[in-house]
């Protein structure tokens, strides 16, 4: 069934050089893009964005670094698409994702791992609603 799902470019990929290489595993794969927009966000969003986190000890950090440049922040479509992304995206740490996956072959960092995608449709939902509210 067709679904949508929430992705961040994070700004180390961003300063990096490597949108268009993590863009080209989702086309690739056969997601469509729905809305793409670079753009810098502040703590507030952050705090929202990553609400599950706030209190953890490693959120100040975590919120500096996704504060500290310009992202690209996007929806995807396609069969599946939440499971579809996080499967390409890999395991959060990039230090021990999967060779092949985007994390396994361009991040060797637990917090500089390049992707953000949405867990569940839940999720999904919540976090389209709060970065493009204006998407039917
Ligand atoms: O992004 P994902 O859903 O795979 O992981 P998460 O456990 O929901 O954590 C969200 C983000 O927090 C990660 O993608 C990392 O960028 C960051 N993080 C961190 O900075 N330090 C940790 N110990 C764990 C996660
Ligand atoms: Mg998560």
């Amino acid at each position: 069934m067709s679904e949508r799902t929430f992705v961040i470019i994070k700004p180390d990929a961003v300063r990096r050089g490597l949108v268009g290489a993590v863009l080209s595993r989702y086309e690739t794969k056969g997601l469509r893009i729905v809305t793409l927009e670079q753009r810098r966000i502040d703590a507030d969003l952050a705090d929202r964005h990553y609400a599950e986190h706030v209190e953890q000890p490693w959120y100040p950090p975590l919120r500096e670094f996704i504060t500290s440049g310009p992202l690209v922040a996007l929806v995807l479509e396609g069969d599946a698409a939440i499971d579809a992304v996080r499967g390409l995206n890999g395991a959060t740490d990039g230090r021990r994702a999967t060779p092949g996956s985007i994390r396994g072959d361009y991040s060797l960092s637990n917090r500089e791992n390049l992707v953000h995608a949405s867990d569940s449709p839940e999720s999904s939902a919540r976090e389209i609603g709060l970065w493009f509210p204006g998407l039917s």
